[in-house]
């Protein structure tokens, strides 16, 4: 995807973020043809995964609405043009100065996460004199195929409100004088392949919808929360993920009942395809026993190797370049060679890739590190007096 478009790469100063603006619209617009069908569906961007302007603004101005964790996700989303409404608000710590700001600035939807929490809202919305309109995230129980640092939805996980204090905590927030109940919220993890998954917290919603039914309760919105995964081997070949085959799981199996709306909190999959975290080759150090490429990005630009031992494709552009003109003879790097990739940073699990197969590697070499638009810049540090990383769209 990049390869031809070296030239203009090399002009930018490394390691920063390269954000491709048509695959983002190509992705948002393949969302939007999976929802249009259907009235009732809403797609809130997880602003978590991206959240540079340029980036939001585009997904604003696609109609999208916001999940939001923070009170500065809040006003990042607010002036990249979301609306309001569209804004949904979850976390299971949320400070005070940050249930104000969400209350006076009218958004569409708390995600509350425990009872104590709700009690808190109830009073500054009650101070405020507005009406907090809430979803309770409740923890289904369910598990999920992913990385057990992106599994979210099992009852040891923090997450949530346990499935068997749903009926007991609506009854209670329908006491209180500020508080609209006016759903259920749920996210189960991150980077899930496997709709069996997702068919599971289908199945476990309906149960639940035939509990609230007992109890005599109601809600209009049911929230499924995102994790739709993404191809981090092959990105070229899946540069769009299957939005057909995740939303039709829930249109065959989720039985939603008369005029519910379903929202869908998608992150990784809106936004990590179309990014690219470049960076130059400083050294290729011969050890004893091994070759390593050392770059001049590190575990503070793109920290998900390092955290969760995740893969992310290399591709090295200059390589690439260099055989495409050499087309075949004798300057082409036709040789692979295996190295670790490793970053700049002192701490040992500063490494992109280990026992990786590379063409021939030189210093100054331009290496596209894939996969890298979601929790990339969002999860930057400055750790080593590092400055953030720069990034382009284009
Ligand atoms: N909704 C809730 C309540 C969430 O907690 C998350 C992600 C999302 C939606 C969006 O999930 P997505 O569609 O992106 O899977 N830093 C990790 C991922 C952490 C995800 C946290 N929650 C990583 O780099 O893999």
């Amino acid at each position: 995807m990049f390869a031809d478009r070296i030239n203009q790469l090399q002009t930018f100063a490394t390691p920063c973020y390269v954000y491709d603006r048509s695959l983002l619209a190509a992705t948002l617009e393949a969302i939007r043809q999976e929802v249009c069908g259907h009235d009732n569906y809403h797609v809130h961007y997880a602003i978590k995964a991206n959240a540079n302007p340029a980036v939001l603004r585009q997904i604003a101005a696609a109609g999208f609405g916001a999940d939001c964790v923070s009170g500065g996700e809040i006003r990042a989303a607010l002036e990249a043009g979301f609306p309001p409404e569209s804004i949904f608000f979850a976390g299971v710590g949320k400070a005070d100065w940050e249930i104000r700001l969400a209350l006076e600035t009218g958004i569409g939807m708390f995600n509350v996460e425990s009872l104590e929490e709700l009690e808190v809202i109830n009073e500054i919305a009650t101070l405020l004199n507005i009406r907090a309109k809430v979803s309770f995230r409740i923890n289904p129980d369910v598990s999920a195929h992913t990385h057990a640092h992106i599994t979210t939805g099992r009852a040891e996980n923090k997450f949530g409100i346990a499935k068997e204090h749903m009926v007991d905590v609506i009854h209670q927030a329908q006491s209180m004088a500020s508080i609209d109940v006016l759903g259920l919220h749920f996210h189960i993890g991150s980077q899930l392949l496997e709709m069996d998954d997702f068919e599971a917290l289908c199945n476990r919603i309906n149960e639940l919808q035939l509990t609230l039914g007992e109890a005599g309760l109601h809600v209009d919105n049911i929230n499924v929360g995102g994790g739709l995964g993404i191809d981090y081997d092959e990105p070229d070949a899946h540069p769009i993920p299957d939005f057909q085959a995740y939303f039709s799981t829930f249109t065959k199996h989720l039985q939603l009942r008369e005029g519910q709306r379903l929202h869908f909190e998608l992150g990784r999959a809106v936004t990590a395809q179309m990014g690219t975290l470049l960076t130059r080759v400083l050294y290729v150090k011969h050890a004893t026993e091994k070759q390593f490429v050392i770059v001049d990005a590190g575990m503070t630009e793109l920290i998900r190797p390092a955290l969760y031992g995740a893969h992310h494709r290399i591709d090295n552009l200059s390589a690439q370049a260099d055989s495409e003109v050499a087309e075949g003879n004798a300057d082409a790097r036709n040789e692979s060679v295996c190295y670790d990739v490793v970053g700049p940073i002192c701490e040992s699990s500063d490494v992109f890739a280990k026992d990786y197969s590379m063409p021939e590697t030189r210093r100054g070499d331009l290496l596209a590190i894939r996969s890298a638009g979601a929790y990339g810049e969002t999860m930057a540090s400055t750790y080593n007096c590092r400055s953030l990383p720069d990034t382009h769209i284009i």
